[in-house]
């Protein structure tokens, strides 16, 4: 078994070593497109049982691998899965999101927050993650993810998801001490989840900072970059071969400051020309980064779209996916042509 093993081409890619063809797979790509999932869904309604139960969790991992062949395979999970473990517990409510009830908004809460032990309070990530990683062996690369602070510390102080991150900004612009503590907490717990993830068998690890696209250029600077590069060069320490992923939804005003986090890959949304993200990035590794709402039109336009942004990103260091997650109602077989499509190609 050991001799046969083959590193998997979305490793490679990640590593920045030569490919034949460009690796795909897709953010969210176990849920509710899906319909073994909705059906998953019915028997077990409730999210954190499913991300949390690690038989049910590898099956909907698996469903989308056995589905389409992804060259990568993510754990079906939540960037809010650690935070019970340091103190704020949430839920996700159908047709709401995330909700965490009571929203931190004190010193006297900050301060009781627990450093992160991940055996202990994520006890199911270990069997999750290893299981994957027999399962899928060189097949495919298995990802881990987490969320960065400046997203994390939204959720947690707004309480739920947001339009406007009025009571966030709120903080950050008249109690910015406050946030820093705040930050400075979860970057370091954060950092150790994925540490942790890596340990069980993730071979790559996405950041997501979802929300960090709504700050301007200068608040990023002051409060999610340096979170960001906290959490990288604390992972970057101890795993320093594990490729590193950044993801933020509005990339494009802070495309460049993106890539001062440290990461070796930025994923970029759909709203900047994959051709300029190239220029604009020089040498770090792009992903994505395909409109989600591409995969409503007929299969022609799908795959011109797919020729188009692989041609712009070049045959090295280019991971294809989606600009952002895969919207619920895309069709089905129009998943599977995305990912037929890219596996068929050659550079
Ligand atoms: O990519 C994958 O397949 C792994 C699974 C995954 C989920 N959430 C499962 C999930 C990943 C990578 C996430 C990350 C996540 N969660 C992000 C960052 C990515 C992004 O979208 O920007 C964010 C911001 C969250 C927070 C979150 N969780 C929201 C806003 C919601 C509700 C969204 C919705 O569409 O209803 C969730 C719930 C959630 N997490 C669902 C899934 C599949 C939908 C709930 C369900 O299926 O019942």
């Amino acid at each position: 078994m050991a001799g046969s093993t083959q590193v998997p081409i979305l490793l490679r890619a990640a590593r920045g070593e030569a490919v034949n063809r460009p690796p795909v797979w897709m953010m969210r790509q176990a849920g509710r497109y899906m319909k073994a999932y909705r059906d998953l869904r019915q028997k077990y309604p409730s999210f954190r049982e499913r991300s949390e139960n690690p038989d049910i969790a590898i099956e909907i991992s698996m469903q989308p691998f056995r589905a389409f062949a992804p060259d990568g395979v993510i754990l079906f999970s939540d960037i809010l899965t650690p935070l019970p473990g340091i103190g704020i517990d949430f839920d996700i409510v159908e047709s709401k999101g995330p909700i965490i009830d009571p929203p931190i908004r004190s010193l006297e809460q900050v301060e009781k927050l627990r450093p992160l032990v991940p055996d202990e309070s994520t006890p199911f990530i270990r069997p999750i993650l290893e299981t994957l990683s027999k399962e899928v062996s060189d097949r495919a690369t298995v990802l881990g993810f987490v969320g960065a602070p400046w997203t994390l510390a939204a959720y947690a102080i707004e309480g739920k998801s947001s339009k406007d991150y009025a009571t966030i900004k709120g903080m950050a612009f008249s109690n910015p001490d406050l946030l820093h503590q705040f930050l400075g907490k979860i970057a370091d717990a954060i950092a150790v989840y994925a540490r942790h993830q890596i340990d069980c068998g993730a071979q790559v690890v996405q950041l997501f900072d979802s929300w960090a696209g709504q700050l301007t250029p200068q608040d990023y600077e002051t409060f999610a970059l340096p979170y960001q590069q906290k959490v990288v060069q604390q992972v970057k320490e101890t795993h320093p071969d594990t490729p590193l992923i950044l993801y933020i939804s509005g990339s494009a005003g802070v495309l460049e400051r993106m890539g001062k986090s440290g990461v070796d890959i930025v994923s970029v949304d759909w709203t900047v020309d994959m051709a300029e993200a190239r220029q604009r990035l020089g040498n770090l590794g792009v992903q994505g980064n395909i409109d989600p709402g591409v995969l409503f039109g007929s299969q022609d336009f799908i795959r011109d779209r797919i020729f188009d942004t692989v041609r712009k990103a070049g045959n090295r260091g280019h991971i294809l996916n989606l600009g952002h997650g895969i919207l619920p109602k895309t069709p089905e077989e129009n998943a599977a042509f995305f990912f037929e499509t890219a596996k068929g190609m050659r550079y």
